[in-house]
């Protein structure tokens, strides 16, 4: 067998530990989840939908591919769905890449670009955050003929950040046609600032090399269904359809997807959950003599000093959150917010975790 030696470099995927393991009184504060759990409305629909799991799924989720479009006033051909966004994220790179193509991203942002990238013996950039930011002059200056491909991560993970509308435009005003600019809005409906870049005009405008992608996994609270989508010009999602597994979205989350989107008022208390615990937040952090990064998400980030010791003795009492130093972050851990009762547990062991 011949094995490509890029693949076997990898590192294996860790798993965060499952809730299972850790017994049922560990607080899982390390992947983003909605504290408000999934939108009822889903699960209303799902109930019915059960009934039909015998059946294939729509291969093109016309129906949930027609909401995701009439919404933002986009066709459906401009839309695709995936087994979770981070799906999407693979196949970009299965798609565009030949080996020694370059990536640019941050260093210091979602992990999958890097690892899919190194997937298909690309090269991955890593441009350094600037106060924890994506710098996007940094970024663009960092494009070379061999580049095929950028993340932006906005708003960023794991630190929170995003970029205003301003230096966005700015950005996109000079990506070469050559290069195509994948702009990650997993976190858009927790942004909160007045310039928060809205891209979709330029796609209805026509532009061609950038994609938006987006995710049920989040605001949504459906993770455990893996369902993200895409924003594109259709030459682009239709090439990507070329190489999407035929089935790549199952029914339930098909079913889910589409009763959540109307789910107004999950959506509105999840985003008021996700403000008001980040200002609880801002507000303990800061009493601990921290400094929160200011960010607009479902999380927030935080400077402890050892992020790693931090994290194993919050394990022990009871909390898991994510260790900067995997991801160029040294020092900072990554916090989800939980529910009220747990934001507030999570400060006294955190408080005790410090003064040892
Ligand atoms: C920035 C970002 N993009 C994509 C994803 C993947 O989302 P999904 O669960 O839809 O695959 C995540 C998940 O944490 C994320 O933080």
């Amino acid at each position: 067998m011949h094995f490509k030696d890029y693949i076997t470099q990898l590192p294996a995927y860790k798993p965060a530990k499952l809730i299972a393991q850790y017994g049922t009184d560990i607080v899982k504060l390390s992947s983003n989840e909605n504290a408000c759990g999934p939108s009822p409305a889903a699960l209303t629909a799902l109930q019915a939908g059960l009934e039909q799991i015998h059946r294939y799924p729509d291969s093109s989720a016309s129906a949930l591919r027609t909401a995701l479009a009439s919404r933002v006033d986009l066709p459906p051909e401009m839309v695709l769905c995936s087994n979770g966004s981070d799906e999407l994220v693979s196949l970009l790179c299965l798609a565009f890449l030949q080996e020694g193509d370059e990536v640019v991203m941050a260093e210091g942002t979602f992990i999958s670009y890097l690892l899919r990238t190194l997937m298909m013996g690309g090269r991955p950039v890593r441009v350094p955050l600037r106060n924890y930011t994506h710098d996007l002059v940094a970024m663009l200056a960092a494009i070379t003929p061999r580049t095929r491909l950028v993340f932006v991560c906005n708003p960023n993970n794991p630190t929170g950040t995003t970029n205003g509308a301003d230096e966005m435009h700015e950005f996109l005003g000079q990506i070469p046609q050559s290069v195509l600019v994948v702009v990650d809005e997993a976190y858009i409906e927790f942004a909160t600032r007045p310039d928060y870049p809205d891209l979709l005009p330029e796609l209805r405008a026509g532009r061609s090399n950038l994609m938006l992608l987006r995710t049920f996994a989040k605001i949504y609270g459906l993770a455990g269904l893996r369902l993200g989508y895409a924003y594109a010009h259709p030459t682009l999602t239709s090439y990507l359809d070329r190489v999407r597994p035929t089935f790549n979205v199952n029914a339930l989350a098909q079913i889910a997807g589409i009763a959540a989107l109307s789910d107004v008022d999950h959506v509105a208390r999840s985003r008021a959950h996700a403000n008001d615990s980040r200002r609880f937040f801002e507000r303990e952090l800061t009493a601990l003599g921290l400094h929160p990064i200011p960010g607009e998400t479902n999380f927030v980030a935080v400077d402890v000093g050892d992020d790693l010791a931090v994290t194993e003795a919050l394990y022990q009492r009871g909390f898991t959150v994510t260790p900067l130093t995997g991801w160029g972050i040294p020092g900072c851990i990554r916090v989800s917010f939980g529910t009220t009762e747990q934001n507030t547990c999570f400060i006294v062991a955190l408080a005790a975790v410090l003064a040892h």
